[in-house]
This record gives C-alpha cells, sequence and structure tokens, in this order.
C-alpha cells in the first residue's frame, strides 16, 4: 500500500477473495484508511470517503498529480533525519498538511502509527528503522494513482457517505475497533474523535435499513458484543488474523477478528 494505517486489510481482499460479491453496480468505502480492500477489489465505480482530511487529501493528490507527489516525497525522503521529520510534522500540524509532507511522515514515523492528540494535532514520534522507508519506483508508485482514476473521493462522516448508497451497490464497513466488551472506547484513535459504542449502533442499525436494498460486508473484532447488533439474515466468518498492536512491547499477535455480510 502507499500508506501504512493501522488497521489496514490488504489481507482481506487476498485470503477472502472468494467472499467478495463480484456484480454490483457502486463500491463503496466510507472508512477508506489506505484504501487496501479497493486497491484490491479494483472496481470499475466507487465512492471513498473518510473522516480525516488530510487522509483524502493525500489520495486526491495520489489521483490528479502522481508524479509531483511523487518526486516531493522522493525528495523529503532523501534528506530525512530526526531533525527534519521533527520539523516536518510541525509544518504539517500548522501551515502546510500538504499531501507530501504527510505521505514523507507516514512512512518514516513509528511503526506507520497515525495518531492526532487532543487538539487534532499528528503526535506519532520518528520511527527508528532505516530500511527502505519509500519502496516504489514511479511506475509502481503511478499504479495506484491510475487505480484511484475510478473513484470519486470525499472527506466526510460515514453517515452522510452512507445516504449516497443505492440499489445495487456494494459496501465495505471497516470502523475503528471497540477495544473490548468492556471498554467501548475505541482500540485504535485514529483522530481526535472516538468511534465508540453508541456510534457503532448507530452505524448497525443503518446497515440494517440498507441491508434490503444493497451487499454489505463488515469487519470488526470478533466480540459477542459486536455480533449481537446483526440478526440471522446476516452471515458471520470468525478469522484469525495477525496484527501489529502499537505501543504494547509485544510485536505481532494473533487477532479474532469477524467478517459479517449479508449476501
Ligand atoms: C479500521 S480503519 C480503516 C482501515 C482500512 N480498511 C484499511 O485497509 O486501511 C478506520 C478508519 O475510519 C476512519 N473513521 C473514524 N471515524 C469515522 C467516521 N465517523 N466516519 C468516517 N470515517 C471514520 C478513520 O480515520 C480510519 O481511517
Amino acid at each position: 500500500m502507499i500508506i501504512k494505517w493501522p488497521g489496514g486489510k490488504k489481507w482481506l481482499p487476498i485470503k477472502y477473495n472468494a467472499l467478495l460479491p463480484n456484480k454490483y453496480n457502486t463500491y463503496l468505502e466510507p472508512f477508506m484508511g489506505s484504501g487496501a480492500m479497493y486497491f484490491g477489489l479494483e472496481p470499475r465505480k466507487a465512492l471513498l470517503s473518510d473522516i480525516n482530511p488530510r487522509l483524502i487529501n493525500l489520495f486526491s493528490q495520489l489521483r490528479d498529480n502522481p508524479e509531483y507527489l511523487y518526486d516531493k516525497t522522493n525528495e523529503l525522503i532523501s534528506t530525512h533525519s530526526e531533525k527534519q521529520y521533527y520539523e516536518i510534522r510541525d509544518k504539517f500540524n500548522t501551515l502546510e498538511p500538504s499531501a507530501a509532507n504527510f505521505l514523507y511522515l507516514n512512512r518514516t514515523c513509528f511503526n506507520g502509527v497515525y495518531r492526532e492528540n487532543k487538539k487534532g494535532e499528528f503526535n506519532v514520534p520518528v520511527g527508528k528503522r532505516n530500511s527502505s522507508f519509500f519502496p516504489f519506483n514511479f511506475e509502481e508508485f503511478k499504479v495506484f494513482s491510475d487505480a484511484l482514476q475510478n473513484a470519486e473521493l470525499s472527506c466526510e462522516d460515514c453517515f452522510s457517505a452512507l445516504e449516497k448508497a443505492s440499489e445495487g451497490d456494494f459496501i465495505y464497513i471497516d470502523p475503528p475497533y471497540l477495544k473490548n466488551e468492556d471498554n467501548y472506547e475505541s482500540f485504535r484513535k485514529y483522530g481526535k474523535d472516538i468511534f465508540n459504542r453508541k456510534k457503532l449502533e448507530e452505524l448497525a442499525s443503518t446497515l440494517n435499513e440498507l441491508s434490503s436494498k444493497c451487499k454489505i460486508l463488515i469487519s470488526n473484532f470478533d466480540l459477542e458484543d459486536v455480533k449481537i447488533l446483526f440478526d440471522s439474515n446476516w452471515n458471520l466468518k470468525s478469522v484469525e488474523q495477525m496484527s501489529y498492536i502499537s505501543g504494547s512491547g509485544k510485536g505481532r499477535k494473533a487477532m479474532q477478528e469477524v467478517l459479517i455480510y449479508n449476501y
């Protein structure tokens, strides 16, 4: 993927390709993140959105100005140092939230984590590894730009994005996961606003309504508390996935996830 993103689903279209529908009109992904599912699926027509404006700006620039973005990012990567990282991070949070600054920070920060403080500032420290930060030549980079030509991108809340769903569309839903059944805060805080249990309930109710006209696939932690929101009209498939637990010091860990789908 062009960006590293916590909870990225690169594995989903590869390992569970057979579970994905192959006939639908428009593909909707209202929790886009790195867009791993979109890039794996390559649908003919798509509406991609996320609540993070910096992320959507990055993908818009990637779609519309790939050469400029590639050159600018490479320039920054070639002069990377801890000092430069913190200078660009300050710029990114104040004057210049540009796509190249975002991509540079994303590729050089600690474990590709995205986290904001209460003021909405990106506050991830510099990464320590010194392997190749940006392992793409222009042709490889351009493949992602080309794939985005079929997509409409927008920065918006999932609920307004879902209002655009029409009969025969396919919707992939990958919200921030709940932490566990006793703690309704989200497991990973992508931005200053937390996607909590109440929001997940509202989302489930919207999806139950949309279920009569769209094909829908949802991924989340395999928790009773999540599954209870979907009745017997939905199919459930438990899957085990290796995931990096940031900040735990434990590295990668097998996580029980669930795929919930209505087709
Ligand atoms: C689990 S990640 C999605 C990961 C993505 N599937 C991938 O492969 O990279 C959840 C995403 O939801 C976004 N998000 C959080 N709250 C949201 C909301 N209310 N509406 C839309 N997007 C939201 C976050 O910015 C984050 O990118």
